[in-house]
């Protein structure tokens, strides 16, 4: 394992980069397998309440429906059966994480003063935003302070939540990347990669002190998943080939943050944080192919099931005179990607399955 500090990542990058030239493996962390059998669980920690803040990887429908296409068929063709601004066929890692902690999905920000959703409000909020970065993203959107300023105001200014509430209450942050898409898209140079790496990190770290300083029990957060998997960049091999270039790059972002929070949860006394390694987990189930034990299975992991024709990213897209300007898969339990960036319902089921020991050990005695 690679252990670099922030000031010396020029050094370090180039170290890395050595390393992963001479096959070492890197960036995977196992994580230690706890099977636990039988019977129901016995909480150490039973939140009320679940905030989420982030991207599409957990978003369940803040996106505005004239924006990004997760309003759109096929999105939610799966579950509920019709479009909710989630950006997957069905559920997304929101979902299962609720379901664990035995709470409902949060009610997504934009509907907490819509008729009867005003009532969900006090089982949490999802103020996660598909498309959003730690820093402004080329998909628009608030960003993650932004996010964190809308938190503060439902507690500060209008009392939605006390202190109290937050006390007992748990977050899920995720970054899937959309800082990195952003800089890419725009054709930025892979000179300047790492030192963006270390800012979105730094950033990152001071979002999470804030979300402690409300009060929040237990937070949650995503590292990037093998980015260079993603449809997105892999569309050019025929969804052969992940681009290892862009996996060491990324696993620079999860040493970085494995890193700041190791330091953060020593400075406080009740280890707060925890990482929820969607790099592991993925790496996992494109080795598995699925996850065996739960019956699940991915011909190719690699191959999405909504694939844009023209574009990588035209799923739900339709032309001026309403033709398809992507293809759709037969069965959407066979594939592990929904679209270019995100995984389908089955895939987040079986990304959940490997990060089940990791929330055990969150929340069981
Ligand atoms: C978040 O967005 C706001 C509004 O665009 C901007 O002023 C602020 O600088 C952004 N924060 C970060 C950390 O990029
Ligand atoms: C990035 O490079 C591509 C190919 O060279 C070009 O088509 C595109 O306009 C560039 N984008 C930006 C934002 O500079
Ligand atoms: C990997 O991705 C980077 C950034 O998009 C690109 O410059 C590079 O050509 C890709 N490598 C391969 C082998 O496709
Ligand atoms: C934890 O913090 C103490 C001082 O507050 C320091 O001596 C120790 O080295 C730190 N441990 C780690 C693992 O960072």
């Amino acid at each position: 394992m690679n252990y670099c500090h922030i000031q010396k990542l020029f050094l370090c990058f180039f170290l890395l980069m050595f390393l992963f030239s001479s096959g070492q493996q890197g960036g995977v962390k196992a994580s230690s397998a706890h099977h636990r059998h039988g019977s129901s669980p016995v909480y150490s920690f039973r939140p009320t309440k679940l905030f989420v803040l982030g991207d599409s990887y957990s978003d369940t429908g803040n996106r505005r429906k004239s924006e990004l296409n997760s309003w759109k068929y096929p999105f939610g063709i799966t579950f509920p059966g019709k479009p909710t601004g989630r950006f997957s066929d069905g559920r997304v890692l929101t979902d299962y994480i609720a379901k664990f902690v035995g709470l409902r999905s949060p009610l997504p920000y934009q509907w907490r003063k819509v008729g009867a959703s005003a009532k969900l409000v006090k089982y949490g909020m999802n103020l996660a935003h598909g498309g959003t970065g730690v820093f402004n993203t080329v998909f628009l959107g608030p960003n993650m302070t932004i996010q964190i300023d809308f938190l503060e105001r439902l507690t500060n200014k209008y009392s939605v939540y006390t202190t109290r509430d937050l006390q007992s209450s748990i977050a899920l942050v995720t970054v899937a990347g959309n800082d990195y898409l952003t800089y890419i898209s725009r054709n930025g140079s892979a000179q300047g990669f790492p030192s963006l790496i270390s800012s979105v990190v730094n950033q990152l770290t001071s979002n999470l002190k804030r979300i402690h300083k409300l009060g929040v029990k237990k937070i949650a957060l995503t590292a990037i998943e093998p980015f260079g998997c993603l449809p997105w960049f892999t569309t050019k091999t025929s969804f052969k080939h992940c681009n290892e270039t862009l996996n060491k790059l990324i696993s620079l972002h999860n040493d970085l943050l494995h890193q700041a929070v190791a330091k953060l949860n020593n400075e406080t006394h009740d280890s707060p944080f925890t990482i929820l390694d969607l790099y592991a987990s993925f790496t996992t189930v494109f080795k598995n192919k699925g996850d065996p034990l739960r019956g699940i299975k991915f011909e190719n992991p690699l191959k999405p099931c909504c694939v844009g024709i023209s574009s990588a990213y035209s799923c739900a897209s339709v032309d001026q005179n309403g033709v398809k300007k992507y293809t759709l898969c037969d069965d959407r339990q066979s594939t592990f990607f929904w679209d270019a960036v995100h995984p389908s319902q089955e895939g987040w089921r079986s990304v959940f399955s490997a990060l089940q020991p990791t929330l055990e050990q969150i929340f069981y005695a």
